[in-house]
C-alpha cells in the first residue's frame, strides 16, 4: 500500500525572526512513517520542522507552511492508498509578514490574522472512494464531542483521539494512549504504550480497513 503521511507542525512567519507554531515534536507521524515502511509499505512523509531522522526506506518532503503542506499533499495525494494526516497545522498566519524585526520598544504588535488553510477538507473533496483519510485529534476539552466532529467535518475514515491536557501521554513525550474512533462508530481504545507501538497498531488497523474498501 501506498502512504501519505504528515508530521511535526507547521510554522508561520510573523516577521524575519519570530513565528507563530504549534506544539508537536513529530514523534507519532514519524513512527507511523517507519511502521508503515517496516511493514513493506510506500511511504512519503511530509514533514514540517522537526528534529528527528527520517526513517529508512521513507521518502520525506520537509515543509514549513500550513500552505506549503498543503501543495506537498496535493502533489501527493492521487499516488497514495492512505493518508495520515498527523501534522499539527498552525490554523493562523499573519496577512501580512513584517518585513523587519519588529523592535521591542514600540510594545506588542497588532496583528490581523488570517485563517491557513484545512489540509483535509482540502483534499476531503477530491478523495477517491477506495482511498482511506485518517486524522488526528490533540485536544484538551470534551475530547470526544470534538472528535466525533471533525471526523465528521473532514469527512474522514477514522480519527485517532488523545487527551493532551494529560502530561504522561500526547506531546514531546515517548508515550501515547490514544483510542480509534470509525466513521461507522466503531471505537478501538488502546492502552498506553510507546508511541511506535501505537504506530504498529494504527498501520495494522489502517491496512486492515483499506482492504475492506478494495473488497
Ligand atoms: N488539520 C488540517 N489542516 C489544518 C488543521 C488541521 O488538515 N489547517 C488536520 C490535522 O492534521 C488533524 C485534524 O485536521 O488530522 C485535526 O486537527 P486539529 O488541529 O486537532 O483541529 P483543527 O481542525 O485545527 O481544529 P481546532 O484547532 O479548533 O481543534
Amino acid at each position: 500500500m501506498k502512504f501519505l503521511i504528515t508530521a511535526g507542525p507547521t510554522r508561520e512567519a510573523l516577521d524575519p525572526v519570530r513565528y507563530i507554531s504549534n506544539r508537536s515534536s513529530g514523534k507519532m507521524g514519524y513512527a507511523i512513517a517507519a511502521a508503515a515502511a517496516e511493514n513493506g509499505h510506500e511511504v512519503v512523509l511530509v514533514s514540517g520542522p522537526v528534529s528527528l531522522p527520517v526513517p529508512q526506506n521513507v521518502i520525506c518532503c520537509p515543509v514549513t507552511t500550513a500552505e506549503d503542506m498543503l501543495k506537498a499533499v496535493q502533489s501527493n495525494v492521487d499516488w497514495c492508498d492512505v493518508l495520515v494526516m498527523a501534522a499539527a497545522v498552525a490554523d493562523w498566519r499573519p496577512k501580512q509578514v513584517a518585513d523587519r524585526k519588529w523592535k521591542k520598544r514600540l510594545g506588542p504588535p497588532q496583528i490581523e490574522w488570517e485563517m491557513t488553510p484545512d489540509i483535509l477538507s482540502v483534499v476531503s473533496k477530491i478523495k477517491k472512494t477506495n482511498q482511506v483519510f485518517w486524522g488526528f485529534a490533540a485536544e484538551t476539552t470534551n475530547v470526544r464531542e470534538e472528535a466525533l466532529a471533525k471526523l465528521h467535518d473532514k469527512k474522514l475514515d477514522a480519527i485517532v483521539m488523545n487527551d493532551v491536557s494529560r502530561h504522561d501521554v500526547g506531546f514531546e513525550v515517548d508515550d501515547n494512549q490514544i483510542t480509534i474512533l470509525f466513521s461507522s462508530g466503531a471505537e478501538i481504545p488502546l492502552p498506553k504504550m510507546s508511541k511506535m507501538d501505537c504506530a504498529r497498531h494504527l498501520v495494522e488497523k489502517i491496512a486492515a480497513e483499506n482492504k475492506n474498501k478494495k473488497n
